[in-house]
């Protein structure tokens, strides 16, 4: 829950939003979010999350045209450790999701920003990394031709089908399952947002447990290009909706690292081990 809506009904709301109106977000709306940092940072991949709100204006900050109208961004940095970019993903959108009960869009951005503008704000240490930011406003009616370009290009409301994403004891027969809390759980991975729309998630059901892999595109130049891997804030997210529909349903189980279920079969096809719920 938050601000007792559904964290449910906040995942099947929240979208990237990529032109706001004009009119700056309430202060205190904003004074709300910073209070909420805190919470947010405490995640179970130990990573040591901070955020901040940064004002300046889409242009002078610079989104390279592809937010029109913002002129509040949140912005957040991770020290550098095992599960750094993961925990990061995890926090950032809890703020996300935060910030749609709040009314207020968001758009995850790991490229289309202008990295120096930010970082002279953020201030990130040299333990740490910045790997993303988003605009903060009210979604505003009519679109950009660029912003329908973007959505249309990562082709943002489609998703995989549920049997491309879960597979049942191992990485190649896809989860049939009937509808009812664990179902609701992995649909909330499936809609959940990804880097260039690509949702690299797999998970492996294995008795009551379900381990979650990374199927790294080894060709999508977001995970060389900025230091850090981008898919793994994916990672993060598919956490985060995980345990947030988990807690709404009542259904039991926990984050845990269990390195001994990376299988041989997944290695063939590329996935990495990330976390399981078990
Ligand atoms: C880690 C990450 C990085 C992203 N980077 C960008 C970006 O640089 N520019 C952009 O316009 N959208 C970016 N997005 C937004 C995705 O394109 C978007 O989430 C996806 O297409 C699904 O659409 P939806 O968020 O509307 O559901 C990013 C999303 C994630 C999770």
């Amino acid at each position: 829950m938050f601000l007792n809506q559904s964290a449910i009904a906040l995942m099947q709301k929240r979208t990237s939003v990529r032109t706001y109106e004009k009119k700056p977000v309430d202060s205190e709306k904003l004074d709300m979010l910073r209070s909420f940092f805190e919470t947010a940072c405490e995640n179970p991949f130990d990573a040591k999350v901070r955020f901040d709100i940064v004002e300046g204006g889409s242009g002078k900050l610079g989104t390279y045209g592809f937010i029109k109208g913002a002129k509040v961004f949140f912005a957040g940095c991770v020290k550098k450790s095992g599960y750094d970019i993961e925990g990061f993903g995890y926090a950032f959108e809890k703020v996300v999701l935060y910030a749609t009960a709040l009314g207020l869009g968001t758009c995850w951005l790991g490229g289309t920003f202008k990295r120096a503008s930010f970082t002279a704000l953020m201030k990130p240490g040299k333990d740490e990394i910045m790997p993303a930011i988003s605009p903060l406003g009210y979604t505003a009616e009519k679109k950009t031709l660029t912003e329908k370009m973007v959505a249309a290009g990562a082709g943002a409301r489609k998703r995989k089908r549920f049997g491309e994403l879960f597979f049942d004891g191992d990485a190649k027969t896809p989860l049939f399952i009937e509808e009812g809390q664990l179902k609701s759980c992995l649909e909330m991975v499936r809609i959940g947002p990804s880097a260039s729309n690509k949702q690299p998630w797999r998970v492996v059901r294995k008795g009551d447990a379900l381990h979650f892999y990374l199927a790294l595109d080894k060709h999508y130049a977001g995970n060389t290009m900025y230091g850090f891997t981008m898919q793994r804030i994916d990672m993060g997210i598919a956490a985060c909706h995980f345990e947030l529909a988990a807690k709404e349903l009542g259904f039991d189980g926990r984050i845990v690292f269990d390195e001994s279920q990376i299988m041989a079969d997944s290695k063939a096809d590329n996935w990495t081990y990330s976390f399981s719920w078990c």
